[in-house]
């Protein structure tokens, strides 16, 4: 088992470590930089179907429905057809209403959860073609879709998923500038200036695994004793704040919660002392208006926890300088275009996760009364 470890204590250290290659091999003969097109194979969807799609419909489980809820951000941004996304465990029972124009998107590591199958065999009866997002060839799912993207994140041991996680958010990011292109809602240059990005994420990511490793380490030995953590976000950033609080809570058993940073106001605020870590995402790319304007209404965020005496950790571009004065911690990241900040977002999270779970002495790899994959209801 330490062999399989190749050297790192948990597998799912060496899993955070493996995902600039997991990003790479999911782009990997998917993309053309000389025209701007991704190509997906093993797909028995027309670009005629991609056009008249009237509505994408998304189910999934766990961090996959994190994926899933950026994925949307990602689809209705470039694609412009609306997404709406479910809990599998809830769609299968929503009695959801038939519209054989809408497409099912399933996203799964295994293939195998079962209620994500139910939801995808619901979508059929229906009249639904589907697509899998997938991680293991020839799984159920996979089997039972009309289109399947497979992510090549490799085997993911660790019951918490990282690797799997960064490589649907990559599998998503493809499909949505495929469907784009199907649908012609963004040019040629803008596919081409979409996938070149795209190609410097694996970069940017085994930057952020050199310099936020340690200081995630740091950052455990203040606060792995406390009772609660908050995680805030907007936008596509928003669901990374829930992946955040969902591998905080799943390793370390500290009761940690997700939150749009715009509804603290409406009842989070009540919880702000001097014990409360604070994570915010507050990323921007400042080539975006929408992505300048969250991260303005992000800073406000932050001043109105910092008011409350609430300690905030806050996950920010290189040479954003106005932050640290405002923060008690600054985790920096690349810069990339808004949609892709998603990915290098949650690096820093997994870390730091990671680090306060090993410092409590949890099983990392294995938590109490969770399995890797659900395959009963
Ligand atoms: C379990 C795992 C999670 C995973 C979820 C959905 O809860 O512990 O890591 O996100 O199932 O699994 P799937 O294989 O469908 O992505």
């Amino acid at each position: 088992i330490q062999a399989e470890k190749g050297g790192y204590k948990h597998f799912m250290l060496k899993e955070i470590f493996e995902q600039p290659r997991a990003i790479r091999d999911t782009t990997l003969g998917r993309i053309s930089l000389d025209t701007g097109k991704v190509f997906l194979s093993e797909m028995k969807i027309s670009d005629e179907d991609f056009r008249r799609a009237t509505k994408i419909n998304i189910a999934a489980c766990g961090t996959s429905w994190h994926a899933a809820t950026a994925g949307k951000f990602m689809i209705e941004r470039l694609a412009r057809v609306p997404v709406e996304v479910d809990y599998a465990s809830e769609y299968r029972y929503r009695d959801p209403i038939p519209d054989p124009t809408a497409l099912g998107l399933l996203i799964t590591q295994s293939g195998e959860t079962a209620d994500t199958l139910a939801a995808q065999r619901e979508m059929i009866s229906k009249g639904s073609k589907t697509i899998a997002i997938c991680n293991v060839v020839g799984a159920m799912i996979a089997r039972e879709a009309h289109g399947t993207i497979y992510t090549h994140a490799g085997p993911e041991i660790g019951v918490a998923s990282t690797k799997a996680f960064t490589a649907q958010l990559v599998a998503l990011f493809l499909f949505a500038v495929h469907l784009a292109q199907a649908r012609q809602t963004i040019s040629e240059d803008e596919g081409r200036a979409l996938l070149e990005e795209l190609t410097m994420l694996p970069g940017k990511v085994e930057e952020i695994l050199k310099t936020v490793d340690g200081e995630c380490e740091k950052l455990a030995r203040i606060y792995s004793n406390v009772s609660d953590f908050l995680f805030l976000g907007r936008g596509i950033h928003y669901p990374i704040a829930l992946e955040g609080a969902l591998k905080l809570k799943e390793i370390s058993y500290i009761h940690a919660e997700g939150y749009p940073a715009g509804e603290m106001k409406h009842g989070p605020n009540a919880l702000i002392d001097e014990t409360l870590p604070v994570v915010v995402l507050a990323t921007q790319d400042k080539s975006n208006r929408d992505s300048k304007l969250r991260y303005e209404k992000t800073l406000s965020n932050i001043q109105e926890v910092t008011a409350r005496s609430g300690k905030v950790i806050a996950v920010a571009v290189e040479g954003d300088t106005d932050i640290g004065h405002l923060v008690e911690h600054v985790l920096h990241v690349p810069h990339t275009s808004e949609l892709l900040l998603s990915v290098l977002d949650v690096i820093p999270l997994q870390l730091l996760a990671y680090h306060i779970a090993v410092r409590r002495g949890c099983d990392v790899d294995q938590p109490r009364n969770l399995a890797k994959s659900v395959t009963v209801e």
